[in-house]
């Protein structure tokens, strides 16, 4: 009898549990998705890898001795392309693989629509030691690159170029690197020290190897290894995803690692406009007022988005709009218009005065 009476018990309560616990499941479900709206934070942490053990020849001791630039770095699209192997360097890059001056670079993060979320980690005043930063990526910039300069150096640095942080459609967990040093091919300098000498024209960037430069000369000169060492490597761990709440502030207490997923939200919700009556509203090379109506139905007909407008914020989460017109507004009970504006989230890590969690999104433990 009581043993009956116990398994009712735990069923009555698995029920209970049961009812509890169903609907999570369904909102947890595009945890780790990299989409569109979704955010991922990172943590990058770079570590200099340059000793006098593994690269003797020539290691920078005094005026300067051997270090690493701050670290500029970016989350950005396809479309973006900060260096690749291959290619000329940019004036920006130039610039900073030449003289760690970042100014130019600094001027194209605001410059590109590419580009998420840009970041700089602190300079490391020795070969070995870390240097880290935090930075969002979202699911239409899934992709991140960097530069740090070899000081001291012609024209040489370390980096990644367009690393995809989502990989199968899921934002990876964590991503190690080993780095080589680049050239950047502006400056012909064979050594660490080597005055400037600008390479005219450019070369384009390649990777310095123990043989290439093939220079007895050239400070990375080891015929008879095998191949360099690392002088550094990167790791970047995935801190946390955020997905936006409508346009609700939520200032809950967070914690890392779990993300709260709002239902989705219905992108294409269609509403009516009332554009009085019969007027078309026609591009800029449109006749004016050319609508031929038979009693028809006419649907909606709305251009392309616009771009993108730049973050609302330089710290911290933001919001950018974009938005569509009406080309020809229905009647006659043709479709209404689909929805004319649109917003996404952005921002960065970087911190703001106000700290930096506290804006738009609900992140729990
Ligand atoms: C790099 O620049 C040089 C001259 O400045 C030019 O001849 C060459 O075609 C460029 N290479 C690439 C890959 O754009
Ligand atoms: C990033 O990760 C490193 C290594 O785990 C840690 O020491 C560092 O404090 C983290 N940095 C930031 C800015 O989160």
């Amino acid at each position: 009898m009581d043993f009956q009476l116990a398994i009712l018990c735990l069923i009555a309560i698995g029920l209970v549990l049961v009812s509890v616990v169903e609907p999570r499941p369904r909102k947890f479900k595009r945890r780790g998705r990299c989409q569109p709206k979704m955010l991922a934070e990172y943590n990058l942490t770079f570590y200099g890898d340059w000793s006098p053990k593994t690269f003797p020849r020539l290691y920078p001791r005094v005026r300067p001795p051997a270090q690493w630039s701050k670290l500029v770095g970016r989350s950005h699209d396809s479309t973006y392309k900060l260096w690749s192997l291959g290619q000329n360097a940019s004036d920006a890059v130039k610039a900073f693989a030449e003289d760690a001056d970042s100014s130019m670079l600094d001027q194209d993060a605001q410059a590109y629509r590419g580009i998420f979320d840009s970041f700089t980690a602190a300079p490391i005043e020795s070969g070995m030691g870390r240097s880290a930063v935090r930075f969002l990526a979202d699911g239409q910039h899934t992709k991140m690159s960097f530069l740090v300069k070899i000081v001291p150096s012609p024209d040489w640095f370390v980096g990644v170029a367009s690393l995809d942080l989502c990989h199968n459609g899921r934002w990876r967990k964590q991503i190690n690197v080993d780095l080589a040093p680049l050239d950047a091919g502006t400056d012909q300098g064979f050594t660490f020290t080597s005055p400037n000498w600008p390479n005219m024209p450019a070369d384009p960037i390649s990777q310095i190897t123990n043989k290439k430069p093939s220079h007895p000369a050239s400070s990375f000169f080891y015929p008879e290894q095998e191949t360099l060492p690392r002088i550094g490597h990167i790791v970047i761990k995935e801190v946390a995803e955020y997905r936006r709440r409508g346009r609700k502030l939520d200032t809950s207490p967070t914690g890392p690692n779990v993300v709260i997923f709002d239902p989705e939200e219905d992108e294409d919700d269609s509403y009516s406009l009332n554009i009085g009556g019969l007027t078309a509203v026609s591009g800029s090379t449109g006749t004016g007022n050319d609508v031929v109506n038979n009693g028809k139905p006419q649907d909606c007909t709305v251009t392309e988005w616009s771009e993108w407008s730049p973050c609302s914020k330089t710290c911290g989460f933001g919001i950018q709009t974009r938005s569509r017109d009406v080309i020809l507004s229905p009647v006659n009970g043709g479709y209404g218009c689909p929805r004319l504006t649109d917003q996404n989230t952005c921002g960065s890590m970087r911190k703001c005065k106000w700290g930096h969690f506290d804006y738009l999104f609900k992140r729990s433990g």
